[in-house]
């Protein structure tokens, strides 16, 4: 049986007070929220502490990148054991926005998911496709190489992929259900633990959740924009 995982990604949003009202209002809802379904809020840094102590046992908290050494002078940076310390269960890595701003590279993204799995991390890795490799025909291939690439020697039973078209991301332009849906078989057929959970992300919306869920294939959605909202959030954890 494949795993649920409901994911928001708070991205650079949120101060402390902010994250603080949006539990207010989110809490309350997840009375409704079925228990076999894992909610994940992947927050900033300076959020995590806090929502350790303030999220309760059903919500898991996620981080949104670690780094590959357990310690050492790299500034800016964070690692595994100051994450599980903190009670951080899940961490996001090679979202395409530190691949496009950061110079993140799927030997980085490899790196940074066997550092992970070594301190008992939930690595989210989220592969996906440009507009431009899209339109000329190299979304398989693309996101083959990234698999390739970024799983070596990744333990495929402690692990959750997100599949996100990065024209999708921020845009409002979902990709059709049955495309992700399709995409998503394809990426199970790659691995070779079928029963890693896959989520969709890009541009999921209350409007949409229900259709994605109903795919076959797709266990589950990485949130961005909607997971700021306590409200739309909530919808989205409690799709129908
Ligand atoms: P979005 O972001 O839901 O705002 O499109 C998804 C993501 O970047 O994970």
């Amino acid at each position: 049986m494949r795993k649920i995982v409901i994911a928001g990604n708070w991205k650079m949003y949120k101060t402390q007070a902010e994250a603080l009202e949006f539990l207010q209002v989110f809490m309350p809802e997840l009375d409704k929220t079925p228990a076999e379904r894992n909610v994940v809020l992947c927050v900033p840094f300076t959020n995590l502490d806090l929502l350790s102590k303030k999220l309760p046992a059903s919500v898991h908290l996620g981080a949104q990148n670690v780094h590959w050494e357990s310690e050492g002078a790299y500034t800016g940076e964070i690692s595994a054991s100051m994450l599980t310390e903190i009670r951080v269960r899940y961490v996001i890595i090679g979202h395409s926005e530190r691949r496009q701003y950061f110079g993140e590279t799927d030997e980085t993204v490899n790196q940074r998911l066997k550092a992970a799995q070594q301190f008992d991390l939930l690595p989210i890795l989220c592969v996906g496709e440009t507009k431009q490799q899209r339109d000329s025909g190299e979304t398989e291939t693309h996101i083959y190489s990234q698999l390739d690439r970024d799983l070596v020697d990744v333990d495929q039973s402690a692990l959750v992929i997100a599949y996100e078209p990065i024209w999708a991301i921020g845009t409002g332009d979902t990709c059709e259900v049955s495309e992700a849906n399709r995409v998503i078989g394809l990426i199970r057929s790659r691995l070779s633990n079928q029963d890693v959970p896959i989520q969709y992300g890009g541009s999921v919306k209350p409007n949409n959740i229900d259709a994605i869920m109903a795919q076959p294939e797709i266990d589950g959605v990485l949130v961005g924009g909607a997971s700021l909202e306590p409200g739309s959030f909530a919808r989205i954890v409690n799709y129908q």
